[in-house]
């Protein structure tokens, strides 16, 4: 899976920018406030369909401007595909070779990517929302089943909830109503559930791997699913029981207080919970084998590669993780850097990058040179 073309119009300060990509490795160099990241957010955005730095698809859109668009030309084996994501005032549109796809569902999972930045460092040290976004970006971008459940998941829920709200003002609660509703949450709660415990299970046995080795196997590592429901059997019959069992304190605090929105998941290094106790050192380590793992755990359930984005992160990595990232990366991985200062990054993946001067949201291809700035 490669990025052959790129085009972008009125994105955040990108104006206008059509670029072609030849290489598996491609660098960005450039100041603060000039671009790097929003390139990689254009990227992100066309596979996943949201930007990783926002929920708000209207930030996305330059200022003063009506609509964005962001379009790509892949080489998916020997074919070629055209994606195309155009955001306004009327909202999103998604198209695959110029047809326009109604559900994000269907969408999603052309292309995969796995994005490394900074704020990666919250899956671990992070609130739980986190690890739940976590979850449903990973899970989401390789099985639109999930995006399903989680969208009808998710809707039921914020139902469930209204009604359980206004039962202050009504003098009888309407059991049928609420058994639907509940009836429908289980059936979607339990699905995502099994997935989630099924994803952290494959994650565990590459993450694991991936950890020992950027730890000079000193440290090993474990990665634990926090069901809310706390069930021996996840099923659909034992999920509405809960839900059931639970009526009476749903209806006293007027929400729902069970399910997959109260998920969590716990990384122990070592026996020890890394999110409270581990050092700076250790969560990075854990942040970074999570990450890098998904690139074997992608190419498995998809038979792609995924893209790989890595936002500023490189030059902070020591040799050890540096050396672990390119391994992964290899010669096969199409992937696309950004840096301030092109000091901090090894030299024999320079040596096989093509190099683009970010200025101003607009870029420049540093022809015949491999010394950076
Ligand atoms: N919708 C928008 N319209 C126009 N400009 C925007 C919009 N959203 C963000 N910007 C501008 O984009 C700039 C940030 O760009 P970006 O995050 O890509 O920079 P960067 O090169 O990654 O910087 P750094 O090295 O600091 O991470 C900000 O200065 C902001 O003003
Ligand atoms: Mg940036």
């Amino acid at each position: 899976m490669e990025i052959k073309q790129l085009k972008i119009t009125n994105f955040r300060n990108y104006e206008q920018l059509d670029i072609s990509f030849d290489k598996k490795v491609n660098i960005f160099i450039g100041h603060n406030a000039h671009g790097k990241t929003t390139l990689l957010e254009s990227i992100y955005l066309l596979a996943i369909s949201k930007s990783h730095k926002t929920y708000k698809d209207k930030a996305l859109i330059r200022f003063k401007e009506a609509y964005s668009k962001v379009s790509a030309e892949l080489k998916k084996d020997d074919t070629f595909l055209k994606l195309d994501i155009i955001i306004s005032n009327q909202g999103k549109k998604v198209l695959i070779n110029d047809v326009e796809k109604r559900k994000i569902s269907e969408y999603i999972g052309v292309f995969n990517v796995v994005m490394f930045a900074p704020e990666d460092l919250e899956i671990v040290k992070g609130e739980p929302t986190n690890r739940r976004r976590f979850l449903d970006i990973e899970i989401g971008q390789i099985s639109s089943i999930y995006i399903y459940h989680l969208t009808q998941y998710n809707k039921l829920l914020k139902q469930r909830n209204e009604y359980l709200k206004q039962l202050q003002q009504v003098k009888k609660i309407d059991y049928a109503y609420l058994d639907t509703l509940t009836e429908q949450l289980a059936q979607h709660g339990t699905e995502i559930t099994k997935k989630r415990i099924d994803f952290i299970k494959t994650l565990t046995i590459y993450a694991k791997k991936l950890h020992q080795h950027i730890s000079n196997f000193e440290e090993d590592l474990m990665i634990q699913y926090l069901s809310n429901y706390r069930l021996k059997h996840v099923n659909f019959e034992n999920v509405f029981r809960l839900y059931k069992d639970h009526y009476q304190k749903d209806i006293e605090k007027r929400v729902t207080q069970l399910g997959i929105q109260r998920d969590d998941i716990r990384f122990m290094v070592n026996g020890i919970d890394v999110s409270d106790f581990g050092s700076q050192g250790q969560q990075r380590t854990t942040a970074l084998a999570i990450k890098l793992s998904l690139i074997d755990f992608i190419k498995e359930e998809t038979k792609h590669y995924p893209i790989v984005l890595l936002d500023d992160v490189l030059s902070e990595l020591d040799d050890i993780r540096q050396t672990q990232l390119l391994d992964c990366i290899k010669d096969k991985v199409q992937t696309f850097v950004t840096t301030t200062n092109i000091s901090g990054i090894k030299s024999d993946l320079i040596e096989k990058a093509d190099l683009f001067c970010i200025k101003k949201f607009h870029i420049y291809k540093k022809e015949g040179e491999q010394d950076g700035e």
